[in-house]
């Protein structure tokens, strides 16, 4: 660091101040230059503090340093906030085409001509990129040929660990606006005023698959939001359905095991997969949704998204009630018939990112209507299933939707994997007024994600532009160094309590306590009715064509696994409903499969 700042800080304000005093260096960071020209508004009210209800301002002294470190972040992270894209029709071939096809056309709109000087990582001018330096045209390579060992050892080191789950998707930025007034419910700032708007970024994907997977095939959908708010990141990882198909985080990683490869054979393996869900008769529910006709989305615009748990708010009395989360689709729910689906696989294996990056470039920007589900606390102690299991829904008509607000995505990442790979959701993010309820499955989570961040994206993950909580500005607190700190909270004391005026609690956004008690032990479901609402979804959500076309799908896939394994799923489809286990029983036969009537003399 200089006396005024670092030399990205000095570097930007120079072109910011237009000076080509060095006549390569304008055009070379054309994203900082572009975000930095029209950025008038004060660094300093970014220093507001983080406890708003105490008004107090932030306990960073406004020395150069933090300017610095401030101007930095405010340079990278205005684009999550502020910048639309220009998606101006032509090309250079003056054919019509999409705009993912025409990426790279509109950048080179951008630069406008202003081709950059192409620079080592250390930022020195390349005189040749063609060829390697070596003695002799046919000679060996010398290893002070710092071009290419830059070039070359940065490239086998592009590629991160993949999500472990959810490994494929598709991301987009936008804002939340708030629609109609909780502020009964909870206190989180985000829901504070009719109106407000919150930028968001949201992430998409299948679970199973690796990155490289298919779109369009049967799977679940991560709908993962992360709300920017000036209370920090709210994170809501939630998925295209409103159960899941298991009650307890213990058993995440085998279930997980089973949906993915064969440790022997490389390949998705039938007999795993209905193995366990068979035996887990509590992924019932979520296995009809799954083989329902919305176990393949078209695309991510036409899908609802869930929080899928129980969450508790709280509002500013103190009051509490359990609630969850619904965003539903105002494109209207589609999905693709399993035909389709299949070919689109081999076609166009890309065929969501591409709807959505296409949708959204040409200014069709998909909403979904925000809602919440109420439930008192009285309720719960009452309610005929647990309220925590994330197996069950709760139903609408004895907890009807309350309108909150739109979820808007309209502006397509700037980059892949600075904006989408690597955005790091963790359902552990909550603000003032959003908590955690005893789901079991939940509470596994607020553990799982920041572990695996630390693990793929490194112990600062959280200084990435995509997920820091710029509207706070950078977390003040008392964590340092680890791997790629970008901003190290320059001189403010590393340790609490002090004398010298590091940040300070914020009493005011304490939570009530609650009481907790029993006896430490490892608790078994006890008489949980795995079947209850699945034989509702059976009979009142499915017509006669959508129940043929789940009894085919199901049949489809259960005919791939060991017949013992056929026989205790059809069982417990049997005990669903009678009349599925009866169609699941013939459709098999007449597939070839020697089962008994409904899997009654299944060995189990
Ligand atoms: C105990 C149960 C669970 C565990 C341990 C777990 C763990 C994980 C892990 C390790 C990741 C990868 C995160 C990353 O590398 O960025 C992930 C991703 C994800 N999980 Fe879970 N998960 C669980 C249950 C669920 C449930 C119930 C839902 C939905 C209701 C869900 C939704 C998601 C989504 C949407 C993502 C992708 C986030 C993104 O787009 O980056 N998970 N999960």
């Amino acid at each position: 660091m200089t006396k005024n700042g670092s030399g990205l800080v000095l570097f930007v304000r120079a072109i910011s101040l237009r000076r080509t005093f060095i006549r390569n260096t304008v055009p070379i960071r054309v994203h900082h230059w572009r975000a930095g020209r029209d950025d008038k508004s004060p660094l300093l009210l970014k220093l507001i503090s983080r406890c708003p209800e105490r008004d107090t301002q932030s306990s960073v002294p406004l020395t150069s340093k933090n300017l610095t470190a401030l101007a930095f972040q405010r340079l990278s992270f205005r684009r999550y906030c502020c910048k639309k894209e220009d998606t101006t029709e032509g090309n250079m071939s003056g054919m019509k085409r999409e705009p993912t096809a025409e990426q790279l056309t509109q950048y080179k709109k951008h630069v406008k001509g202003q081709q950059p000087v192409l620079l080592t990582g250390n930022g020195a001018p390349i005189a040749n990129k063609t060829a390697s330096l070596t003695v002799g045209p046919r000679g060996p390579l010398l290893i002070q040929d710092f071009v290419f060992l830059d070039e070359m050892s940065h490239f086998t080191r592009e590629r991160i660990p993949e999500r472990v789950v959810h490994a494929k998707g598709a991301g987009a930025f936008g804002y939340f606006e708030v629609t109609h007034d909780i502020t009964r419910y909870t206190k989180a700032k985000v829901f504070s005023s009719i109106g407000k708007r919150t930028p968001i970024a949201v992430r998409f994907s299948t679970v199973g698959g690796e990155s490289g997977s298919a779109d369009t095939v049967r799977d679940p959908r991560g709908f993962a939001v992360k709300f920017y708010t000036e209370e920090g990141i709210w994170d809501l990882v939630g998925n295209n359905t409103p159960i899941f198909f298991i009650k307890d985080a213990l058993f995440f990683p085998s279930f997980i095991h089973t949906q993915k490869r064969n440790p022997v054979t490389h390949l998705k393996d039938a007999d795993m997969f209905w193995d366990f869900l068979s035996l887990r008769t509590e992924s019932t529910h979520q296995v009809m949704i799954l083989f329902s006709d919305r176990g393949i989305p078209d695309g991510h615009r036409h899908m609802n998204g869930y929080g899928s748990h129980t969450f508790k708010l709280v509002n500013a009395k103190d009051e509490e009630f359990y609630c969850k989360f619904h965003y539903k689709t105002d494109q209207g729910i589609k999905n693709l018939p399993v035909e389709k689906a299949a070919e689109l696989a081999s076609s166009d294996p890309d065929y969501s990112i591409r709807d959505l990056y296409n949708a959204i470039a040409n200014h069709e920007y998909p909403t979904w209507t925000f809602s919440i589900q109420i439930m008192t606390m009285s309720q719960a102690k009452t309610f005929r299933w647990n309220p925590f299991d994330v197996t069950k829904v709760w139903p609408h008509a004895e907890f009807p939707l309350i309108p909150v607000g739109k979820l808007v995505l309209d502006r397509n990442p700037e980059n892949y994997f600075t904006d989408v790979e690597q955005i790091a959701f963790d359902p552990a993010h909550m603000v003032p007024g959003i908590e955690p309820s005893p789901d079991k499955m939940l509470q596994g989570r607020l553990f799982a994600y920041g572990d695996t961040h630390r693990h793929r994206l490194g112990p600062n993950h959280l200084q990435l532009p995509v997920n820091c909580p710029y509207k706070t500005i950078m977390a003040m607190n008392y964590q340092r160094d680890g791997f790629m700190s970008l901003y190290n909270q320059n001189g403010a004391p590393n340790y609490y309590p002090n004398s010298f005026s590091g940040p300070e609690e914020c009493p005011a956004v304490r939570s009530p306590p609650f009481p907790v008690s029993g006896d430490v032990d490892r608790y078994e479901p006890v008489n949980e009715d795995d079947f209850g609402q699945a034989t509702l979804f059976w009979r009142r959500v499915l017509d006669a064509d959508a129940k043929t076309r789940l009894v085919n799908n199901l049949v489809g896939s259960l005919r791939n696994a060991s017949t013992f394994i056929i026989e205790r799923a059809v069982k417990n489809f049997t005990e669903v409903d009678g009349e599925l286990g009866r169609r699941l029983t013939e459709g098999l036969r007449n597939a070839g499969i020697k089962i008994n009537l409904c899997g009654k003399s299944a060995s189990l």
